[in-house]
């Protein structure tokens, strides 16, 4: 999916603090116009603010107790009006992770910083995660 955003046109960086990760992903992706760094996502000063946050998969890698930190720490990622758009798992899971969110966790988590824009059923998702995907946009409010 990075690559589709920087083959459209976007300035993209994509961070993960694991070196294996980032290994595989630069082989992965091959030649690709953007940036693949190493970064601790609570950590990281990028020096700037971003126009879109990309999620896939990472929100349910974090345990729930983080979630709150990650809902602020997106929303300073993000200029006003920016967005977190991705896809987000709302599905059942009796051993986790990975850590499904359900609606009401979603609007406590991010209300405080954004406003769903909009909330769409994946079709397409990998077995593992059939039926309990949702591609969801996130727009950030005004500065709290
Ligand atoms: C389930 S994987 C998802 C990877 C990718 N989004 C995908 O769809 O293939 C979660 C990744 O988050 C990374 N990760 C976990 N905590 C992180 C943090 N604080 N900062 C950066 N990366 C982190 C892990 O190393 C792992 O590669």
């Amino acid at each position: 999916m990075i690559k589709a955003f920087a083959d459209a046109g976007f300035e993209v960086t994509a961070i993960d603090f694991s070196p294996v990760a980032l290994a595989e992903s630069k082989k992965e992706l091959g030649n690709f116009d953007g940036k693949i760094m190493r970064a601790d996502f609570f950590k990281s000063d990028f020096g700037r603010r971003f126009d879109l946050v990309y999620e896939r998969t990472f929100l349910c890698a974090i345990h729930p107790r983080r979630w709150s930190r990650y809902a602020q720490r997106v929303a300073e990622l993000l200029r006003p009006g920016g967005n977190l758009i991705g896809i987000f798992f709302y599905g059942t899971e009796p051993d986790p992770p990975p850590y499904p969110i359900n609606k009401t966790q979603a609007k406590e988590i991010f209300g405080k910083y954004f406003r769903l824009i909009r909330d769409l059923k994946v079709s397409d998702s990998v077995p593992m995660f059939a039926g309990m995907e949702r591609w969801q946009e996130w727009e950030r409010s005004a500065m709290k």
